[in-house]
């Protein structure tokens, strides 16, 4: 597939966790920007919100909480006693006084531990500590079910002793990378450091310069202000939310192949006819704020599927001139509004319980396969 600007902004080859964070910079949690989950860490604010309107919305979104610790996480104080049995093990995921315990037992024997990190804001698995090692627990909390299943990836492990029933290990490339995309800070020159771990992808994550920035604003010097990412293509954009969310060179080497690759929406944008490298309105931002909670509302999207599918839309070409001169993409035969609810359609993954929304914007044959 010829896409010529595939390359990463060298800015942006930043690994994972690198980017500098502003020392003690706190998480604005307060009440009257609580969504409908209930936060038990005390909130503080930002001190980037007394300037940016963003710092005020951005730490409650999926993305500011993809990692909770102990003591302010609300699946699990929500749902105090989860349980499940498997495979001849009973597990039991207990939350008392803001401390969760993972336990589970073949009947004779028992392992419990305390679970230290919680990854994910809605589907949820836990980190766990075992004789010195990194588990990742062997269930997770799925909301499709409101409870406890195998954790995904996991499926075909099976487990033959108590400690394989407990969860899988994870070496040190696979730690760097979890806490990696979950937290700020958790990486500093390229060692893992869970101590400066700051829960969640923060503002540092995704800005540069931001600690310089904040000393020096409030120090009243202008100094220099993080770099704009307002200005990176939809190419450019696409590999920057890619990081984490996966790129399409990341994809494509990979060995993800049908409804798993769903999850992964730059590649399954960029394999849509409606992708264009240079257009800034089919950028990951022109439908995502990631200050903002993601928009659940279809009709949300009609106009950003609009401003190029509508007879007076201007065309890619013109976008990129000063004045607009020809007309946009092809109109719709068929409907109006909702385009997103015929033309993305939600994908099971493989038959499990998350369901994603497919970036690969086509006319979707009843009964056609799912396009690679
Ligand atoms: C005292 C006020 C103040 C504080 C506090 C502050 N900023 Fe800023 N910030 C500014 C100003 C002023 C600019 C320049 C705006 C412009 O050029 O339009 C700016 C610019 C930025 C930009 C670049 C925006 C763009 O697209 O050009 C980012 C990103 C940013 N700030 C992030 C942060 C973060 C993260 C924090 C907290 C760690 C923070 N700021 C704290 C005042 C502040
Ligand atoms: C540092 C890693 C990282 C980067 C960079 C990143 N994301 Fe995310 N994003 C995540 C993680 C982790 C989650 C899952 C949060 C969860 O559910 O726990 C997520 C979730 C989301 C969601 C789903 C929120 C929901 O409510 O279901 C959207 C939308 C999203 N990201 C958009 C973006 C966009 C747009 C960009 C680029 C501007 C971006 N992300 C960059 C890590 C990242
Ligand atoms: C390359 C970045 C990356 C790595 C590495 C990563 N995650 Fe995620 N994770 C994400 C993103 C992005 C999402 C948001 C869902 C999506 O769009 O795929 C997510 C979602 C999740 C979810 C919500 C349920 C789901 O599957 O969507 C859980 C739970 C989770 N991750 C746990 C983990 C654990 C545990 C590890 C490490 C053992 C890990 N993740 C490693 C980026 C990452
Ligand atoms: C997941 C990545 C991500 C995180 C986390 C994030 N931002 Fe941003 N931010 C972006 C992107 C991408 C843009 C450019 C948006 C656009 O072009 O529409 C942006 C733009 C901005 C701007 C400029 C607004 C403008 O008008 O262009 C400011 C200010 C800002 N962010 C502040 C913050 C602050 C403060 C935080 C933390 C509370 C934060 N951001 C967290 C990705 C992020
Ligand atoms: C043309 C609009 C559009 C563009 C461009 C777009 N998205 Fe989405 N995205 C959506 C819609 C619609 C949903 C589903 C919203 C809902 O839950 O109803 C969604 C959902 C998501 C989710 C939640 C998980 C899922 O798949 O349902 C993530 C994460 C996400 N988008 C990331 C991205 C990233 C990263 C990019 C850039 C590569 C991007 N999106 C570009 C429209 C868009
Ligand atoms: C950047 C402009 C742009 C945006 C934004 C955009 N598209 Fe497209 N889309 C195109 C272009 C260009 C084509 C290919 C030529 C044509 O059909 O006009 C296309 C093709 C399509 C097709 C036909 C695909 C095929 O396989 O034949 C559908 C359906 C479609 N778009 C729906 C949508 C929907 C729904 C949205 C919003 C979620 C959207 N588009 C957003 C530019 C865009
Ligand atoms: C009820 C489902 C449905 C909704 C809602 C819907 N479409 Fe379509 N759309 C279709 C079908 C089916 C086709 C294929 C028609 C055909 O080939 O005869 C189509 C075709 C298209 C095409 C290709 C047109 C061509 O001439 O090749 C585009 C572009 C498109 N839709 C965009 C949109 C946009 C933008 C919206 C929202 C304003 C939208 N659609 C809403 C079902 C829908």
């Amino acid at each position: 597939m010829p896409r010529s600007l595939r390359g990463l902004l060298p800015f942006l080859m930043v690994p994972i966790g690198l980017a500098v964070l502003a020392g003690g910079v706190a998480r604005a949690r307060a009440a009257s920007d609580a969504p409908s989950v209930s936060i038990t860490k005390p909130a503080t604010a930002s001190p980037c919100a007394r300037c940016h309107v963003e710092a005020k919305t951005q730490p409650l979104t999926q993305m500011g909480r993809a990692l909770e610790l102990p003591g302010s996480n609300p699946t699990v104080t929500s749902h105090p006693r989860l349980a499940l049995q498997k495979a001849g093990y009973s597990y039991l995921v207990e939350t008392k006084g803001g401390k969760t315990t993972y336990s589970v037992t073949d009947g004779t024997n028992t392992i419990a531990l305390p679970v230290l990190w919680s990854l994910g804001a809605g589907n949820q698995t836990w980190v766990l500590e075992y004789n010195g090692k990194l588990y990742e627990s062997l269930v997770s909390y799925y909301l499709a079910i409101d409870g406890l299943d195998i954790t995904t990836g996991d499926e075909s492990l099976k487990p033959k002793t108590l400690q394989e029933a407990m969860g899988r290990a994870i070496d040190d490339r696979e730690k760097k990378a979890c806490f990696g995309c979950h937290s700020t800070n958790s990486v500093t020159e390229a060692q893992v450091n869970l101590e400066h771990l700051h829960p969640g992808v923060e503002c540092a994550h995704c800005h540069t310069g931001t600690a310089e920035h904040l000393a020096d604003t409030l120090r009243g010097k202008e100094g220099a202000t993080p770099p704009a990412l307002s200005k990176l293509s939809s190419e450019d954009m696409s590999n920057f939310c890619g990081q984490c969310h996966r790129t399409w060179e990341v994809v494509v080497r990979g060995p993800w192949r049908g409804e798993v690759n769903v999850r992964f929406q730059p590649y399954r944008l960029a394999n849509s006819r409606c992708f264009d490298g240079a257009d800034a309105r089919i950028s990951c931002v022109a439908c995502h704020d990631p200050h903002l909670p993601l928009n659940h509302d279809k009709a949300y999207y009609d106009t950003k599927c609009l401003a190029c599918h509508a007879a007076s839309a201007p065309s890619a070409m013109a976008v990129a001139q000063p004045a607009p001169i020809a007309n946009g993409a092809k109109v719709c035969p068929v409907a109006k509004a909702d385009c997103v609810s015929c033309h993305m359609p939600r994908v099971n993954m493989l038959g499990g319980h998350l369901t994603f929304t497919d970036h690969q914007i086509r006319i979707v044959k009843p009964g056609s396969p799912y396009p690679n």
